[in-house]
């Protein structure tokens, strides 16, 4: 990866496009899993469309920024406007660059109340969030008060905002983390903590009432565990699936139907068996949602949880520090004071 000084500041070509000037963008676990070819199909195909060449690709997935140019159907935004946003899965510009292109539909207006690298914590892990605990595990602000939700790694990005979430709907937070990351998720109000160095999660939770709730940021690793610890009823949302590296090995087509085929199988088989909703969870760069939780930051129910700042040119330092694993929230870049 390299720092390019000079780039030619992208146009908003489609109607709906939004130039962007980048004030502070965050790093998440797909930036660099990008840099290794994942989602390799997907670019390929987006690049084709926008008549670019592969490579060089533009990482970097959310940002916070003021509007510079918009496209002629843009109505929701104007010039001077501080947003906030996520690129979509096909997008063809990155995050991380002085200017992105984001799609009016993806944007929405900052959070008066943070900073702008505070607010460019938030959008990608806060979507991922959204749409495993509500659009696919069916958690609303209505319905959540008292439920046992379980969310493992706390600590990490997602795991970070998903507390908050379930907090800021008196929702009940059992989480798992390592030792150093107890005082952290205390802070953000978990109820029950897990350290996974000293207890094993299954072993605890199987001698406490089941769970309403379960999201699975960890892996195929602590699946069938976790299942086993939900009520019938309850609702099982995983955000690590198979379905991008399917894409990459078989092709967008084939590789989605054959991901998805798995995935009905598995479904089907808990919802008969045991009346459990399964489900595989993405990151939906979706302004609406974002929007909801501006609401939420403004009203003071969810905080940034920012672990480090790096500037642009340190932005190598940065992946370095996410890809050790051991995330305490969220590493920002700081594009322009
Ligand atoms: N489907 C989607 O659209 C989507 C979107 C975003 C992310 N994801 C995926 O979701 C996963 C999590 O993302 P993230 O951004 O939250 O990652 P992250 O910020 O890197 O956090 C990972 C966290 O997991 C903790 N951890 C590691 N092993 C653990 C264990 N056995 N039990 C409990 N905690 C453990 C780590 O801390 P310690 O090592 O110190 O314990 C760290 O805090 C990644 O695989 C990412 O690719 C998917």
């Amino acid at each position: 990866m390299t720092v390019d000084e000079d780039c030619p500041v992208p146009s908003p070509s489609a109607g709906d496009d939004v130039l962007i000037r980048v004030k502070a963008a965050s790093i998440n676990v797909l930036d660099l899993r990008i840099r290794e070819g994942y989602m390799n199909a997907l670019y390929r195909s987006s690049r084709r469309k926008a008549k670019l060449p592969l490579f060089p690709i533009m990482v970097g997935r959310d940002f916070a920024g003021i509007v510079e140019e918009v496209g002629p159907k843009v109505t929701k935004f104007k010039p001077g406007d501080e947003v906030w946003g996520a690129l979509g899965l096909d997008h063809t510009y990155g995050s991380l660059a002085e200017y992105t292109i984001c799609k009016e539909a993806a944007l929405s207006l900052k959070p008066t109340n943070l900073t702008f690298v505070e607010a460019a914590s938030f959008p990608h892990v806060a979507l991922t969030s959204w749409g495993a605990l509500v659009k696919s595990a069916g958690m609303t602000k209505e319905t959540t008060a008292g439920k046992r939700v379980l969310v493992h790694a706390g600590t990490g990005g997602v795991g970070t905002f998903s507390i908050q979430l379930v907090k800021a709907w008196s929702g009940h937070v059992i989480t798992t983390c390592s030792t150093s990351g107890v005082e952290l998720v205390k802070r953000l109000g978990a109820d029950d903590i897990i350290d996974y160095k000293l207890e094993n999660f299954a072993t605890k939770l199987s001698e406490e009432p089941k769970l309403d709730i379960v999201l699975n940021t960890l892996g195929p690793q602590v699946e069938a565990e976790s299942l086993a610890l939900l009520k019938r009823g309850g609702s099982y949302a995983t955000i690590v699936t198979p379905v991008v590296n399917s894409m990459d090995n078989y092709g967008i087509v084939l590789g989605l139907l054959f991901a998805l085929t798995q995935k009905w199988k598995r479904a089907l088989y808990q919802r008969l068996v045991h009346g459990r909703r399964f489900s595989w969870a993405f990151a939906y760069a979706n302004g609406e949602i974002l929007d909801l939780v501006k609401q939420m930051v403004e009203d003071g129910k969810i905080k940034p949880a920012v672990e480090n700042v790096f500037s642009l040119s340190d932005v190598h330092k940065a992946y370095e520090h996410l890809a050790r694993g051991h995330a305490r929230g969220k590493t920002v870049i700081n594009i322009a004071d």
